[in-house]
């Protein structure tokens, strides 16, 4: 079977009709007069529970959703990219992270070709350098161990190592690790002022290794290694991950410390692949092999679980009722892990990256809504910053709150049972909300006269009735971390899928390269702005102007 036009825009007209009349409008009363609410409405998988009770959806809303999954063939593409087919359309490629962390297959295809040796090969590899680098046997050119890793890429070669190694930071015993990304000399200049260069491994991390932000600060890695060290030095200093081999030679590298990857992985979806190499300098090979085995387990799950019991299609199958149903426009992830402060960012590329697109699979533009704004920031400080608009705002944007049942900290005694009361609490709160009666009751019980409590109860109502979904596992650890971004790459993919866009390209990013190439000699003084528009010829006008003052 394959995606069913016909039958796809039944099933969105039904879930359409449903909203407006058949999906629960008032979620207090669906608790009440369901008990087993939350058994009926939430899934696990070994210690992994994803609970979307708190959501505006009933067992037709369900029953609806899984119809338009079956009309959108979610489980026909999802067989295709398992089997390396070239469902990344609009570049022919096969779309195979999956390969990456799977050690239990034999034989995985791609144009005929079994990748899974070449990617145990690169894994080998990394594993022997980071052990070298772990236990001091690979020095610097003076003979120094190496304390520091710069890791310098962005988008997708830095968000994923940079979200993980923060998140898994109570494993990290290798070197220390720092992320340069942005094309601002800030970054690079505020990373390597604390460090030494004796002491000090640059990996240049570059899919295409093309990308301008990541070419400029590796020159300026470098010219910081070979003025401090001498020319000689930068071979000791440096590394590469990248898929063009080639390019890495022609910048010096040499090719026992380059480490490769394959097109049909995106550059999103690469953490699995060599791009993780901080990571596994930072927790060592034996942790990120955990990493890689909980993201192959939700792989397996993803693959394997009939559409009612498998997380990641119930998780893409209530983003796609949120966003394209119910019309929200946004939603947040609120981690209650101080550690998983970089998800909401990662997040954000992995989803915003993949979804935002207006044309379908086969270039006709979209008939309904694509991917969703998503941000977010760790609970509790988001409480204290934007929750307000959450639960009184004109909008609803639906929250996605993860915890985990235990913290790496026992000895802090109840810091963490404050952190999950505080995330529970907030999804009740969305939930229940606080009727004007209830607020006024409140006042008039704290001793306000009647008068004064008409007046200020009004701006005490909590709608209520605002989605969210939690997603809770035992302890952030390797394995927990593998399996949770697995979940979401997965739920992208199912809601990609239902909105009939291809997840896997992302053209929308290379209009504004373009247009940067063409204004440097401009904003240099070098070329003149004429001929743009008067706005850009106003902002360069400025510039140059207040750059002589
Ligand atoms: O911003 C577009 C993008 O191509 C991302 O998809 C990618 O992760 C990032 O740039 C970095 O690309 P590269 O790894 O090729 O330097």
């Amino acid at each position: 079977m394959s995606r069913n036009e016909i039958e796809v825009a039944k099933a969105v007209a039904a879930l359409k009709s449903h909203w407006l009349d058949g999906a629960p409008k008032d979620m207090r009363a669906a608790f009440v007069s369901d008990p087993a609410r939350f058994s009926r409405f939430s899934l696990s998988l070994d210690d992994l529970l994803l609970d979307w009770s708190k959501c505006l959806v009933n067992d037709e809303t369900m029953r609806l959703l899984k119809n338009l999954s079956l009309a959108a063939d979610v489980e026909g593409r999802r067989a295709a990219m398992f089997a390396g087919k070239p469902i990344n359309n609009s570049e022919n490629r096969a779309v195979l992270h999956v390969a990456l962390r799977d050690s239990t297959s034999k034989e995985i295809l791609v144009d005929g070709e079994n990748v899974l040796p070449a990617v145990r090969e690169v894994l080998d590899r990394m594993a022997a350098f980071s052990g070298g680098l772990r236990d001091g046997s690979i020095k610097g050119a003076t003979g120094k161990p190496i304390a520091d890793i710069v890791n310098i890429g962005i988008g997708g070669s830095d968000l994923g190592p940079v979200m993980a190694t923060l998140a898994l930071s109570p494993y990290h015993d290798g070197p220390r690790t720092h992320f340069v990304s942005n094309i601002d000399g800030a970054h690079i200049a505020d990373t390597l002022k604390p460090l030494d260069p004796a002491t000090t491994l640059v990996i240049v991390a570059s899919k295409t290794f093309t990308t301008i932000e990541t070419m400029t600060n590796a020159q300026t890695a470098r010219r910081w290694v070979a003025e401090a060290l001498g020319e000689a030095a930068v071979g000791a200093h440096f590394a590469a991950v990248s898929t063009a081999l080639e390019k890495v030679a022609a910048f010096g590298i040499a090719p026992d410390r380059v480490f490769g990857f394959w097109d049909w992985v995106g550059g999103r979806y690469s953490i699995w692949s060599a791009i993780g190499l901080p990571l596994m300098i930072a927790v060592g090979p034996e942790n990120f092999r955990r990493f890689l085995e909980g993201a192959h387990a939700m792989d397996v799950h993803f693959r394997d679980a009939p559409v009612e019991q498998n997380l990641a299609v119930t998780l893409g199958l209530i983003g796609y009722w949120h966003r394209a149903i119910c019309d929200y426009g946004s939603h947040a992830v609120i981690p209650y892990e101080q550690r998983l402060a970089r998800l909401p960012a990662y997040l954000q590329q992995l989803d915003m990256e993949s979804n935002g697109k207006s044309v379908t699979l086969d270039g006709k533009p979209v008939s309904g809504p694509t991917g969703p704004v998503v941000w977010g920031e760790p609970g509790t400080n988001g409480q204290h910053a934007f929750f307000q608009l959450l639960h009184q705002g004109t909008d609803v944007i639906p929250v996605e709150f993860i915890a985990a049942v235990k913290g790496h900290e026992p000895h802090l005694v109840n810091q963490h049972e404050m952190l999950l009361a505080n995330c529970l609490a907030q999804s009740e709160a969305l939930m229940k909300g606080r009727t004007l009666a209830e607020a006024k009751a409140q006042l008039i019980a704290k001793g306000m006269d009647e008068t004064e409590a008409d007046r200020i109860a009004p701006h005490r109502v909590f709608s209520g009735n605002r989605p969210s979904i939690t997603i809770i596992d035992d302890l952030l650890d390797p394995y927990a971390l593998g399996r949770l971004v697995a979940l979401y790459e997965h739920r992208v993919f199912v809601e990609a899928q239902l909105f009939g866009i291809n997840a896997f390209d992302q053209w929308g990013v290379e209009l504004g390269k373009e247009l940067a190439t063409e204004l440097l000699p401009v904003v240099e003084g070098e070329k003149s702005a004429e001929g743009r528009d008067a706005s850009t010829q106003g902002l360069v006008a400025h510039l140059l102007e207040r750059r002589q003052a």
